[in-house]
């Protein structure tokens, strides 16, 4: 056992602790970075004026109309910009565009003494338009050839001898949506500066250290003139990654140039309409089996939606690329990326940082494949499971392959699938308009972030004269747990009770270079560094400690005398993972410290008239290692899974892609349109259950992250009703779900099954050899169809 996992007696990590702000949350007390703005004397607020095109040069603005409104302060334009005018990292995200490249695009911002003056004023402002051609869906952007960034290109093995000697062969498309974040908290900045002209920032944001950045570069200021703090996050889910920067950069400016505190919200809304999702993608496959169902080759191009801009477009399909495995080998395999350029939002990263789209794709190509091939869905999964030994595409040697069989197993037993399964079997044969089905998907998720550099982290721990911790770390909180977690791990590693330690809001002047909070390695890293400094305090105070004349001394006294003995009482620790290695050009490393395991079953029940279903049970045993705070992994397992069924079932992105000017709006921008999941599509039975004996003895004491792996064990929803849909039909029935496979997709699904008409754009199976991996969508895809018909699945198949 490695010290960094090994614990020691009686350890505070491991039990069962509410949620650090449970109480706060719960009772409204919980201060989120917009409370603040009524406690801020002076402030004033933000507004955008957002462009009514897809695609248009701006041609004239006149903000002088906007200045004749009372209480309007100041309107922010590019000429103000004293840095650079760019709200990224890649430079291609003008924080104050002259060519509008999304509808709902911000052109300028005006602050007003109240947010009403601020919003009259921005309809004042006076913007003329030249508008251009604009490509809203990915289809369009590949015809036109609209891509940008790097086309990666993963391969192993021999892809043609795969294909050429398999008994069965394949080939299809899917194309499925993104997701919006719907963090309860949108997307907020408070900025003030002081009378040196540095600047605070209060900012809802998963990466301070990034949003610090953006900010000193638009400024033109040095990092060390910009602070920025982050409390807590009412949810980031990947939304608040990248995407905080330019609207603190907003804040900013307008602190720097009125001298007054400036904030930002935006309305549900304008965040809907304004920020980047989860990334939708089209997929083109074939794939290769042997007689028995095991896979020999697979051959895709992933084709991400990125929106307008890049933001964090090429590390997810990075990921999307290195999870196409998910927990199967699959000896010959060529996967090749690109990333649409379209007039939307930059999509950007969303729980699982396109490890979803990656594992959804080869998901998807077993549900459809296992009744052409007269294999059980369940058989089919678990006889291409990794053994030990195997390495993945991008030659990572996969370790602890065998966790997969164990959740896979537990999940049969515990959650009685046979059983059921046979009950399921006598109720579909009679019941004719309702059907029900069971169906079982595994997860596999490398944790550490792709860029190595990443994998770093700092932390600050403050032992006070009177035996009193304060410890500040460079990890977020969102709701997630992790500062409950570093609390923990703290008092673990001081061996004090809980109680002594108190943690400090996430501030870039406390810890510096911090990496964001994501790819679920919060904990880890900045559990390292936690741990790390801890370990430091603890050596300078064991000479004390060994002393037999201080037999006897408790905590504080022992600190006491330390203070008087002239000992440091606090340290900053940093921590590094170890081992990892990736080289993006040609796709191939060991990017991953570990990888986490995971295995769902879902029941749903089918209505045959209107697709309508439920969500009748669902069995989980996941792998968090040894849990470092239980409740609030269960929590995550549970939480995770329902943002993945909603991705997958519910929640449906429209945006206009006729020829009228509404061309390119999102039309769905609220929740009235956008359908989330609630108590209503909760899992009648949910039971989750966390592997046992699953100590990982490369992460803190013994833990492994648990924030996005979970969210795609929902798959085993979607193939549940897939094959629910496919019992309408006769044994053997192949269908093809649309994503999300709403109650309308679900319909159609069964009108499949049953021999009936088929969407009017879903191409008929046919038989016979496929030639090159689709990577064209059908050319009969006509623009604004119903999600449902433009469900542009089709499959060929031969033999
Ligand atoms: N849980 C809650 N409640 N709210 C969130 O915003 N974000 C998820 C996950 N769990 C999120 C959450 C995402 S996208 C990530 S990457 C991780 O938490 C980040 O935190 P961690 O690294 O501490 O797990
Ligand atoms: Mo999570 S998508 O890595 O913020």
């Amino acid at each position: 056992m490695s010290a960094l996992s090994q614990r020691p007696a009686n350890p505070v990590v491991g039990q069962e602790i509410p949620h650090e702000a449970a109480a706060l949350h719960v009772t409204g007390d919980a201060l989120y970075t917009d409370d603040l703005a009524v406690r801020t004397h002076g402030i004033l607020h933000a507004h955008p004026v957002q462009a009514p095109h897809a695609h248009a040069r701006i041609t004239r603005l006149d903000t002088s109309p906007a200045l004749a409104v009372p209480g309007v302060v100041r309107v922010l334009t590019v000429d103000d910009v004293p840095g650079v005018n760019d709200a990224g990292v890649k430079h291609d995200e003008p924080l104050f565009p002259s060519e509008v490249m999304f509808y709902g695009h911000a052109v300028c911002w005006v602050l007003g003494e109240t947010l009403e003056a601020a919003r009259l004023g921005s309809l004042a402002v006076e913007v003329d338009y030249d508008p251009l051609p604009s490509l809203v869906t990915v289809h369009e952007a590949i015809e036109a050839e609209s891509f940008q960034g790097g086309q990666p290109h993963m391969e192993r093995g021999d892809i043609e001898a795969g294909f050429e000697g398999a008994a069965h062969v394949f080939s299809g498309e899917f194309e499925f949506a993104g997701q919006e974040h719907f963090y309860l908290e949108t997307h907020c900045s408070i900025a003030l500066v002081d009378e040196n002209g540095q600047i605070f920032i209060q900012s809802s944001t998963q990466h301070p250290t990034e949003t610090q950045d953006i900010v000193a570069h638009v400024l033109g200021l040095a990092s060390n003139a910009v602070t920025v703090q982050c409390l807590r996050m009412g949810g980031g889910f990947g939304g608040k990654e990248m995407q905080p920067h330019g609207y603190a950069a907003i804040a900013a400016l307008g602190a720097t140039l009125t001298g007054r505190p400036v904030r930002l919200r935006l309305t549900r809304t304008q965040d809907m309409t304004m920020s980047g999702k989860r990334h939708g993608f089209h997929a083109g496959w074939r794939v290769a089996f042997d007689d028995n169902g095991v896979l020999q080759a697979l051959d895709a191009t992933l084709t991400s939606d990125g929106g307008w801009s890049l933001d964090l477009s090429e590390p997810v399909l990075a990921r999307a690329l290195c999870h196409i495995d998910n927990t199967y080998w699959i000896p010959n395999i060529r996967v090749n990326g690109r990333i649409a350029k379209t007039h939307k939002t930059s999509q950007t990263a969303f729980r699982g940082f396109g490890g979803p789209q990656g594992m959804l794709v080869i998901e998807d190509i077993l549900g459809r494949c296992a009744p052409l091939l007269g294999i059980d869905p369940i058989d089919l999964r678990r006889r291409n499971f990794y053994v030990e030994g195997q390495d993945t595409p991008y030659g990572q040697p996969v370790r602890h392959p065998e966790r997969s069989g164990i959740c896979w197993d537990q999940v049969l037993s515990t959650g009685e699938v046979l059983a059921r399964r046979a009950e399921i079997a006598a109720y579909n044969a009679s019941h004719e308009h309702s059907k029900r089905a069971l169906a079982m998907t595994p997860v596999k998720f490398g944790i550490s972030f792709n860029f190595t550099s990443f994998n770093q982290a700092g932390a600050l721990v403050h032992v006070y004269k009177d035996g009193s911790v304060l410890i500040t770390h460079g990890g977020t909180e969102m709701g997630q747990g992790l500062h409950t977690k570093m609390l923990q791990v703290a008092a673990t590693s001081l061996g004090v009770p809980l109680s002594v330690v108190r943690l400090a809001p996430t501030r870039t002047d406390k810890v510096p270079n911090t990496s964001a909070t994501a790819a679920s390695s919060g904990a880890d890293l900045n559990g390292g560094a936690v741990k790390n400094a801890c370990e430091q305090i603890v050596e300078r105070l064991r000479p004390l400690r060994e002393d037999p004349a201080n037999a006897g001394l408790d905590w504080a006294a022992l600190v006491n005398k330390a203070y008087f003995s002239r000992i440091q009482l606090w340290a900053a620790g940093f921590y590094k993972t170890e081992g990892l290695h990736w080289d993006s050009s040609i796709m191939h490393g060991s990017p991953f410290k570990y990888f986490s395991y995971g295995v769902a079953a879902s029941e749903v029940e089918v209505d045959g008239f209107t697709g309508a279903y439920r969500l009748r049970r669902v069995d989980i045993v996941h792998d968090v290692g040894d849990s470092l705070s239980p409740l609030v992994d269960i929590g995550q397992i549970e939480g995770a899974f329902v943002q993945g069924a909603g991705w997958l079932t519910l929640e449906d992105l429209r945006w206009d892609e006729s020829d009228r000017p509404s061309r390119g709006r999102l039309a769905t921008q609220a929740a009235s349109t956008y359908k989330l999941p609630s108590f209503s599509e909760m899992p009648e039975v949910f039971n989750v259950a966390l592997l046992e004996r699953a100590h990982e003895d490369g992460a803190v004491y013994g833990s492994k992250a648990v924030g996005e792996p979970p969210l795609m064990l929902a798959f085993s929803v979607r193939e549940a009703l897939r094959e629910a849909a496919a019992a309408f039909g006769p044994t053997g029935t192949s269908v093809d779900l649309a994503s999300p496979a709403t109650p309308e997709a679900v319909y159609w699904a069964v009108e499949e099954a049953r021999g009936g008409a088929e969407p009017p754009h879903m191409t008929a199976m046919v038989e016979g050899a496929p030639g090159v991996v689709p990577d064209q969508p059908h050319a009969d895809a006509a623009p604004l169809q119903p999600r449902s018909e433009r469900a542009t699945q089709s499959a060929s198949v031969g033999t």
